[in-house]
């Protein structure tokens, strides 16, 4: 009896500890990842991610910021499997990235919508294979969660910058990836819209659970959105640090906590807070 209660009591434990593996299982693992390109001239080489690791939990809100041209966009185009990384791997829900995924979504900064298309065939993109209806419906919640209810008809020619960003970010949660990946995709706006997308950005990550790795060289950004920040160097590019941004949301701009996490970043990107001092960037 007692040898059956131990088995009974083994096979429960073994499943316990493998659903938990399961589920602790992060939605992103980049493993020792570097990436060298051909240099300008013959025989030279240019290193700009060198053994870079990292992990992003399923639903995690993840920014990576660094210096420019240190390597991040090369970092998420390997994640997103548009670049194969020299050495290194990168495990996307526990497989190997060989190529990009409909079912992770790209978001760049600026022209990602098509021109030829209204706002509502934009969001409708990669729905075709959907019936008419439920295309219809997707569009619709999708259109309304971005606030563009009113402008369905309308070409991205005659929409602001920031409602063109919303037409990418609703086609993105149109298609229901479990991952978006965003490079920069607020900074060709004005301070005020950016403030604006980054918390409608927030408002939407929270009722949508996607897992988001996100690119940007601001600082404020970053703590402004993110649950933890990879802090990249200069080049050749590692994870200098990783802050945990334990910030509750909406984040309250002038509390010290907001400013310490901020301040933080700054100091280990070796920057002046003062305009006009030697910056180390
Ligand atoms: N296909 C390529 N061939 C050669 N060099 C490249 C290529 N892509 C990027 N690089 C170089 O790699 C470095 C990192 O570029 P990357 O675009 O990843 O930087 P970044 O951190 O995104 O910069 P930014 O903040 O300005 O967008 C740069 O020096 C760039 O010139
Ligand atoms: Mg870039």
């Amino acid at each position: 009896m007692f040898d059956v209660r131990c088995w009974v009591f083994d096979v429960c434990f073994s499943i316990f500890s493998l659903s938990d593996s399961v589920m602790s299982e992060p939605a992103i693992s980049i493993r020792n990842c570097s990436v060298t390109f051909p240099g300008q001239r013959p025989g030279e080489s240019i290193d700009v991610l060198q053994d870079v690791s990292a992990n992003v939990a399923t639903g995690e809100f993840v920014c990576l910021v660094g210096p420019s041209g240190c390597g991040k966009s090369t970092l998420l185009n390997v994640v997103g499997g548009f670049l194969e990384a020299t050495s290194g791997e990168v495990l996307v829900e526990g497989q190997p990235v060989r190529g990009p995924d409909p079912r992770r979504i790209f978001v760049f900064q600026e022209n990602g919508v098509f021109p030829w298309l209204n706002v509502q065939e934009n969001i409708a993109f990669g729905l075709r294979r959907r019936a008419a209806a439920e295309r219809t419906q997707i569009v619709a919640h999708y259109t309304t969660m971005v606030g563009l209810t009113g402008f369905e008809a309308a070409y991205p020619r005659e929409l602001s910058g920031g409602m063109r960003q919303r037409v990418e970010i609703a086609r993105a949660l149109a298609a229901n990836p479990d991952i978006i990946y965003m490079d920069e995709p607020f900074g060709a706006l004005d301070f005020i819209t950016r403030l604006k997308m980054r918390a409608d950005l927030v408002r939407i990550w929270q009722s949508e659970k996607k897992t988001i790795l996100f690119v940007t060289h601001d600082i404020e950004e970053a703590v402004q959105l993110a649950d933890r920040v990879l802090i990249m160097s200069q080049r050749p590019a590692t994870i200098q640090e990783v802050v945990e941004i334990d910030l509750p949301r909406p984040r309250d701009l002038d509390s010290p906590g907001y400013l310490e996490k901020r301040d933080q970043i700054f100091r280990v990107m070796g920057m002046s807070l003062r305009v006009g001092e030697t910056s180390g960037v």
